[in-house]
């Protein structure tokens, strides 16, 4: 039976931040060799800058961590600046005491995706992830699995693969890309079943009103293949969702319409 999913409204991002970095820390002074899944994506910033003010401030140490990355462009050089292994370099690695070997990415060079892909489902499977951060696509996706995405079925049961990006995503990324910079149409991504199987905690982060509809869809509708993020709510471990109050607004509005949140759910403001 999946835990409680504890949903904390906040006023804005930075305490959204601070509360994902609480729970990081409180990780890592049970476990200093925690491993930790990382996301990319504006969300994700915020609780990015508050890992690298904590090490400056001596609060947090990540000397014996490692972070495993949910997916990666494909095709795309580890060195491109446009990579999320650079994007993870820029704001973990440069910034904090992990040790470069400590992060792991998906390679977006790779000339086989098929064994690179199966590589890291046991990768992960030896070595799971004590807490996961995710973001979500406007579309619901989590990583890159996409509703309806070609080469994610049945995304309990999915493992990591190679997927088509949809025009939405590709869209709503384009803005990364600078006018000389080819972005790719196709990315590694980690598989739901993968996430559900070797994942402890999951901290799922939303921000903006673009984020509403996905978000009330995720936790309020059914859980299905036509809302990746809805499996949340099969995790096996805790689940802690932060919203600020333009992401919540569908999802509150679903809840009073409902007459109160269903079982599934704990509401609180932080
Ligand atoms: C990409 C990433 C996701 C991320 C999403 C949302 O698709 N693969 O992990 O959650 O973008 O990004 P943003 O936070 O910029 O809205």
């Amino acid at each position: 039976m999946p835990e409680v999913i504890e949903v904390f409204l906040v006023e804005c991002r930075s305490v959204a931040a601070r509360h994902t970095v609480d729970l990081i820390a409180q990780t890592l002074a049970a476990k200093p060799g925690a491993r930790f899944g990382s996301a990319t994506g504006g969300t994700m910033e915020p609780v990015y800058a508050e890992i690298a003010s904590r090490y400056a401030e001596r609060q947090l140490s990540l000397a014996k961590a490692e972070i495993f990355q949910l997916d990666e462009y494909y095709p795309i050089e580890p060195w491109h600046p446009q990579s999320y292994r650079t994007f993870l370099r820029q704001r973990v690695v440069d910034v904090t005491d992990l040790p470069r070997s400590g992060l792991n990415v998906l390679n977006g060079a790779t000339s086989d995706p098929k064994r690179t892909c199966a590589w890291w489902d046991q990768k992960l499977k030896e070595r799971p992830v004590d807490l996961q951060l995710l973001g979500i696509g406007v579309e619901g996706h989590i990583a890159f699995v996409e509703a309806g995405a070609e080469g994610a079925r049945e995304l309990p049961k999915s493992g990591t693969s190679l997927v088509k990006l949809h025009e939405s995503t590709i869209r709503a990324n384009s803005r990364y890309f600078g006018p000389d910079e080819t972005q790719p149409t196709q990315a590694l991504s980690v598989g739901i079943g993968t996430l559900l199987e070797t994942v402890e905690h999951f901290v799922l982060l939303a921000f903006g009103s673009e984020k509403s509809r996905p978000m009330a869809a995720a936790l309020l509708g059914d859980v299905s293949d036509a809302s990746p993020a809805s499996y949340v709510r099969e995790a096996k471990g805790k689940t802690t969702v932060l919203l600020d109050h333009a992401a919540a607004a569908d999802l509150l509005a679903g809840i009073q319409k409902q007459g109160g949140a269903p079982p599934h759910l704990s509401i609180k403001c932080l």
